[in-house]
Parts: structure tokens; C-alpha cells; sequence
């Protein structure tokens, strides 16, 4: 029996994507074999693709940074889940697949109650955001902030959770994509044709709490101008090459110094460890299940169209989140 994956042989755009067929094996003693239901496609697949980021991993490699699924076997030494359970996974490359096999101790079980395309947004966007939020800044109610990136998938995250929250919310995002601020009560701004440095000096003359940057670091100097004293700025945003890598570490580290008590705190997944990892993601799918979060999905189309859907994010046409899905037989 064989499934499909994508493959990128070669670095480059969406066209460097294949889908090729693999034979199904046995899992391993501590694998599930995870038949997907649901994976997204974010920033970070088409950066590991493109070459854009420091680390990389060799290629041949398959995209695809979460996913939702079903357990269909388990390896002799698995007891965190059984088959038939619905599970996710943050697997960072591998999840754009027909079939995942993964370490079951780092698995998370999902409630059979929600929809996978909705709940796979939680697993990476809702996570970053909610940690950020929650573990990082520990903001409070009318704590005012500015989010930059706030259409995308993390940005969208960040204004749901921050509306919850009872947030002051300010958001950097290009003008046709404006309106999913303003839905969440947040005050847009078009990084493209207006200073935000301005017009948040005037409108907070105190300056705010909280700055959460998914971009690169060229929006340090202008973050820390807009922060009152005691403010910080947590940076998310991925580094693009080794280079800017070190120009990062070298602000966060310089950032610290700051005479005025602001400071900069680099956030990345892998810094608070699976079992917060945990802790986050039940109180994720408490706050989905009760409807308090509703993902802002784009676009969900068929695992088939893999290429269509790198192209649209890749072009800056997705507003939220785009999740690729797989038909009920897995044809
Ligand atoms: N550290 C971590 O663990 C972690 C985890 C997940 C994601 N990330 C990072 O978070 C960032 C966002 O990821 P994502 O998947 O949410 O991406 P996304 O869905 O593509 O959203 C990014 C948004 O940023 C906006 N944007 C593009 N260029 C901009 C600029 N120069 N200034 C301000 N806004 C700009 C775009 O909207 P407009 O059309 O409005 O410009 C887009 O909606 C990426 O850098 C990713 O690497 C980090």
C-alpha cells in the first residue's frame, strides 16, 4: 500500500514541489502512524523551501509544519495513544503528507468535537500567539499594544486572543486586509503608506506595553520608539539567513541594554518545551470548543493543490490562515 507526500528536491519556488508516492511501512516501537486530516501551510513551509532561513534541513525533505490526524497503528512500545485516537502533531517539516509517522510521546490528542481545519490553526499560530501573550508578556487587561503582521496567521491569532484578553490592540496590515482588524476591535494602520511611529506617538502619547513582531528586526528601532518605559518588544519572526541570524542575537542582546528599561525578548517554539506545549494547547481547545476563538480561515483546499495554495500565501493573497485537506478515501 503506498500514500503521498510532498517532496522538495531542489530549493526554489512553489514549482519545486512534488507529490510522490511512498510504501507504507510498519511504525517503529515508539511511532504512530497517523493518517492526516487537516495540515496548514504557513510562512515558515515556504521560507524551508525558498532557503530563507539559517538552519535548514538537506534536501530531499517534505514540508509541513503541523497537522491533524487519525491514529491508524501504533509501534509494540506505544501507550500514549491508541488506535483510531485524533491526534496532533507539531512536527515542523514532514506534516504535508497522507500519512505522518511520529514519536506518539509528542503527540497531542484532539477532541473529536472539533473541526480539524478550525483546531490544525491552533497547533502553531494559536500557540505562538497564546504563549507570546500568556508566558511572555503576561499582559493584562487594557494593556495597549501593536501587533505587526496582524492579517496573517499568527497576526490573526493575536488579535482573537488579545480581544479575549480585553487588550488595547493596534495592528500593522496592508490596506485590502484592514477589515479583519477592524472585526477583532483593533485600530489598523498601513505600514505601506503611513509612519505608525507617528501616529502612535500622537495617539499614545505614554507610549504602549507591548510590541509583537513576526517581521525581521528592521522594525526594532521603530518598535522600541512607540514602547513607554518598562515596555518590551517580543520578536517572533524568523531570521532569514545565517547573517541576519547574528544581527539578531546582536540586537537582542544590545536591545537589553537599554538605559530607558525597555526591553526586546526573542520567542521561538522550541523555548518552552513540550509539556507547556500541552498545558497551551488544552487550553486552546477548551476556548475553540466553547467558541470563544473562531480560526479565520482563508482558504482550504485539496492536499492535491499544494503548489496553488504555496503560491497564494507566498503572494500575500491569504488573510488568516490556509489549511490543505484530504477527501474522505485519501484518493
Ligand atoms: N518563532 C516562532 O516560533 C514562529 C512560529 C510561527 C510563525 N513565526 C513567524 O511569524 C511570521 C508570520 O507567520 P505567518 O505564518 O503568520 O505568516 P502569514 O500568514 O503569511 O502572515 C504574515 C503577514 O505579515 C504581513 N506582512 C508582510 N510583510 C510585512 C511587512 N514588511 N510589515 C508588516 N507586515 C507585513 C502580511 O500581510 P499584509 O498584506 O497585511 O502585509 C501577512 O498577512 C513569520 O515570520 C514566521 O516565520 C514564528
Amino acid at each position: 500500500m503506498k500514500y503521498k507526500k510532498v517532496l522538495v528536491r531542489q530549493r526554489g519556488g512553489p514549482e519545486k514541489l512534488e507529490i510522490v508516492e511512498q510504501e507504507l511501512r510498519a511504525p517503529l516501537g515508539n511511532e504512530a502512524q497517523i493518517r492526516v486530516l487537516a495540515t496548514p501551510v504557513c510562512q515558515d513551509d515556504v521560507a524551508v523551501r525558498v532557503g530563507n532561513r539559517p538552519f535548514l534541513k538537506k534536501t530531499p525533505f517534505t514540508p509541513g509544519y503541523t497537522c491533524i490526524g487519525t491514529v491508524e497503528a501504533v509501534g509494540a512500545e506505544v501507550t500514549a495513544v491508541a488506535v483510531g485516537d485524533r491526534v496532533a502533531a507539531l512536527t515542523n517539516y514532514d506534516s504535508h503528507a497522507e500519512v505522518l509517522y511520529w514519536d506518539a510521546a509528542e503527540l497531542m490528542p484532539v477532541p473529536e468535537t472539533v473541526d480539524p481545519v478550525a483546531a490544525v490553526t491552533l497547533i502553531l499560530n494559536y500557540l505562538v500567539a497564546y504563549q507570546i501573550l500568556h508566558r511572555v508578556a503576561q499582559v493584562k487587561a487594557n494593556d495597549k499594544v501593536l501587533i505587526v503582521g496582524a492579517s496573517g496567521g499568527v497576526g490573526t491569532a493575536f488579535l482573537q486572543l488579545g480581544q479575549l484578553a480585553g487588550l488595547k490592540m493596534y495592528g500593522l496590515a496592508s490596506s485590502s486586509k484592514q477589515h479583519i482588524l477592524n472585526q477583532y476591535g483593533a485600530i489598523p494602520i498601513d505600514y505601506r503608506t503611513q509612519d505608525f511611529v507617528q501616529l502612535l506617538q500622537q495617539a499614545e502619547p505614554d507610549g504602549i506595553d507591548f510590541v509583537f513582531n513576526g517581521m525581521g528586526e528592521e522594525y526594532f528601532g521603530r518598535a522600541l520608539a512607540v514602547l513607554r518605559r518598562g515596555g518590551m518588544l517580543v520578536h517572533y519572526g524568523g531570521p532569514q539567513s545565517f547573517g541576519r541570524f547574528l544581527l539578531l542575537v546582536g540586537k537582542l542582546l544590545l536591545g537589553n541594554l537599554l538605559p530607558t528599561g525597555k526591553k526586546i525578548v526573542g520567542y521561538g517554539t522550541h523555548r518552552l518545551g513540550t509539556d507547556l506545549f500541552k498545558k497551551d494547547w488544552a487550553t486552546l481547545f477548551d476556548l475553540l470548543a466553547a467558541g470563544k476563538i473562531k480560526p479565520v480561515i482563508a482558504k482550504t483546499l485539496p492536499f492535491s493543490e499544494v503548489i496553488e495554495a504555496n503560491r497564494l500565501l507566498e503572494n500575500g493573497r491569504i488573510t488568516g490562515n490556509l489549511v490543505l485537506t484530504f477527501s474522505e478515501n485519501h484518493e
